[in-house]
């Protein structure tokens, strides 16, 4: 089984990314053939500091193999270290429609405040189907929000199938039951996001106890003071449920139980501790990572892999559509 998955290098990685996406990624180690990607490309659709741009691609790379991604086991690198990934990016580009292109919600919000556009962002889930077409992947582990880029990606591969021949594998998402959206603290109705510009709507993975702390105990709640799942009526507090659960491994109605009788402060300051503690092993293996040579050196091997998988696929394609020499 062949795992393929992506992170933007646009920010800090947050509980959101790492509950929906990063912990099945290690996960999935035990399963599949694994290549995680940090796509730096996808990025770039919307305006970076190229110095910043350079931080995050090294501080997403590190994070993965924080959490437990071992770069020898699995594929770790850098999109643009893949010319690959343009190039297929083109020719899915000439077979999708700007029809299906144009009701992508993620788009639809990413645009709403702009005149117009910059047309990578409108193309930005072709990319993204390049990205998983060009490894022949089974599964595509990520969160909820990523699920109509991964539908675009199936009817995409399929299209194709159907008119040059069988080209492509058509890969299939993979979504967790709890934590698959990780909603804002602030905002429990939108979802937890990198550029929300309240630091106090996520957690990073890399937030000291202190920020940890200030973030859940200003988390929005409601008036009725008693801790219970209730999506619809609580969504706040379901969503603390939530994260409490899949950072513990203890079920909802455990900790429904546990905490009866019991207001939202205690809750959250036990919640505060169970986040503080999971996060601990990962921000010490970070800070050795962050900095090391071999980080640079694993990214460049990783790369180097990438490629040569890739290549005699984006070989078969450019046969099937009667491209070059
Ligand atoms: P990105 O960088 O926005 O997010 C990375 C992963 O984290 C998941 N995620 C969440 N999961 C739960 N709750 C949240 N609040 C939350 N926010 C983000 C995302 O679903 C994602 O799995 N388009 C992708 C990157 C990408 C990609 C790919 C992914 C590019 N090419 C190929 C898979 C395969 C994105 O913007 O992810």
């Amino acid at each position: 089984m062949r795992v393929f998955s992506g992170v933007q290098p646009t920010g800090n990685i947050h509980l959101g990314n790492y509950l929906g996406a990063l912990k099945q990624f290690v996960e999935l180690q035990e399963e599949g053939d694994c290549i995680y990607c940090i796509v730096d490309m996808h990025a770039i659709t919307l305006p970076q500091d190229a110095k910043q741009l350079r931080e995050s691609i090294l501080d997403v790379a590190a994070l993965y193999m924080a959490v437990g991604i071992d770069p020898k086991r699995s594929i770790v690198f850098v999109q643009s270290e893949v010319s690959g990934h343009a190039e297929l990016g083109w020719i899915l580009a000439c077979n999708s429609y700007t029809g299906e292109l144009s009701r992508m919600t993620q788009f639809k919000q990413k645009s709403k405040e702009r005149e117009s556009a910059p047309t990578g962002l409108f193309v930005y889930p072709v990319l993204m189907a390049a990205d998983i077409l060009l490894y022949d992947t089974d599964v595509v582990p990520v969160g909820n929000d990523q699920k109509q880029h991964i539908e675009l990606t199936r009817d995409i591969a399929l299209r194709i199938n159907n008119t040059y021949g069988e080209t492509f594998v058509v890969p299939d998402g993979r979504f967790l039951k709890t934590g698959a959206r990780v909603m804002a603290l602030d905002d429990p109705t939108s979802k937890m996001s990198k550029s929300a510009e309240n630091a106090h709507s996520r957690i990073s993975l890399t937030d000291d106890p202190a920020k940890i702390k200030k973030s859940i105990m200003k988390a929005t709640t409601d008036s009725e003071g008693s801790v219970r799942f209730d999506a619809a009526e609580k969504p706040g507090v379901s969503n603390l449920l939530s994260i409490y659960s899949a950072m513990s491994g203890k079920s909802i109605p455990e900790l429904e139980k546990y905490y009866e009788g019991s207001g939202y402060g205690a809750f959250k300051k036990d919640l505060v501790d169970v986040v503080v503690e999971g996060l601990r092993p990962i921000q010490e293996r970070f800070a050795e990572i962050r900095g090391s040579e071999q980080l640079i050196r694993d990214l460049k091997d990783g790369a180097e892999r990438a490629n040569a998988i890739a290549e005699p696929v984006l070989k078969r394609v450019k046969e099937r559509f009667g491209l070059g020499l």
